[in-house]
């Protein structure tokens, strides 16, 4: 297990948590969001923001985002062109949030936002031209439990969640669909690339940038784009 990771989600975690001046509202992207108690901050770390700025939003397609969070990258997937977005969350706390900022950018008509673990809540026939995850990249052991909505947000016990979602996330593509994870240099990816091989897939780093989100800690934020082998 690769205990930066843990060590560095733990951190990121009490911060989350410890933050007195925590803002109810704050501005990524040229927009104002609601940010609501035990919802990741997109204000702590620039990954939000670089993922919601690097992916290649479907135009008039459908765009699936796993773990909406507060919502940013649903509701800039529907005002960059998506025909139809879903997001959906395992924390119902990311689920009233992100439904809360697509009612205020408008964006209603064509964003469902689901309480979902994973893909669970998706009917049989449901499929998505690009599907993404900014993931839960720390990895926990396998017997640590995920106790509060905030925890799912950074740590994936023994990366279930992972092989779930590189196992199941191809039968939801539509014809020439694309599949996305939002990665980062704490997570573990020897095992990550040996969950999508045993998927089928391979990993491609699309885009990385190197940011220092505190003077003590330098991290690669990475895009990757998972194919079929
Ligand atoms: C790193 S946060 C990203 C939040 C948001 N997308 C962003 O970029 O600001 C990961 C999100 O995935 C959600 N999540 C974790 N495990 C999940 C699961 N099994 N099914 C659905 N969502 C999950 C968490 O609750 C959290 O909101």
């Amino acid at each position: 297990m690769e205990d930066t990771g843990f060590r560095r989600g733990s951190a990121l975690l009490r911060r989350h948590q410890e933050d007195r001046t925590r803002p109810a509202a704050f501005s990524l992207l040229g927009r104002e969001w609601e940010l609501l108690d035990d919802v990741f901050s997109p204000t702590y770390t620039p990954i939000t923001e670089l993922l919601s700025s690097w992916l290649p939003y479907p135009q008039d397609g459908s765009f699936l985002e796993v773990g909406s969070g507060a919502g940013v990258t649903a509701v800039t997937a529907a005002l960059s062109g998506c025909r139809a977005v879903t997001a959906l969350d395992i924390s119902p706390a990311a689920v009233e949030n992100t439904r809360r900022n697509v009612v205020r950018h408008g964006v209603a008509d064509r964003v469902r936002v689901l309480h979902s673990d994973l893909f669970s809540v998706l009917g049989p026939e449901d499929r998505f031209d690009v599907i993404f995850w900014n993931s839960n990249f720390a990895e926990a052991p396998a017997e640590f439990v995920n106790e509060t909505d905030l925890h799912h947000a950074f740590f994936d016990p023994g990366y279930e969640a992972h092989r779930r979602y590189v196992a199941e996330a191809p039968a939801r593509l539509a014809p020439g669909g694309r599949l996305f994870l939002g990665f980062c240099s704490i997570g573990n990816a020897p095992l990550l690339r040996a969950l999508c091989e045993q998927a089928g897939l391979t990993v491609e780093l699309v885009r990385s940038e190197r940011r220092s989100p505190d003077p003590d800690t330098t991290l690669d934020f990475q895009l990757l784009e998972l194919h079929h082998r």
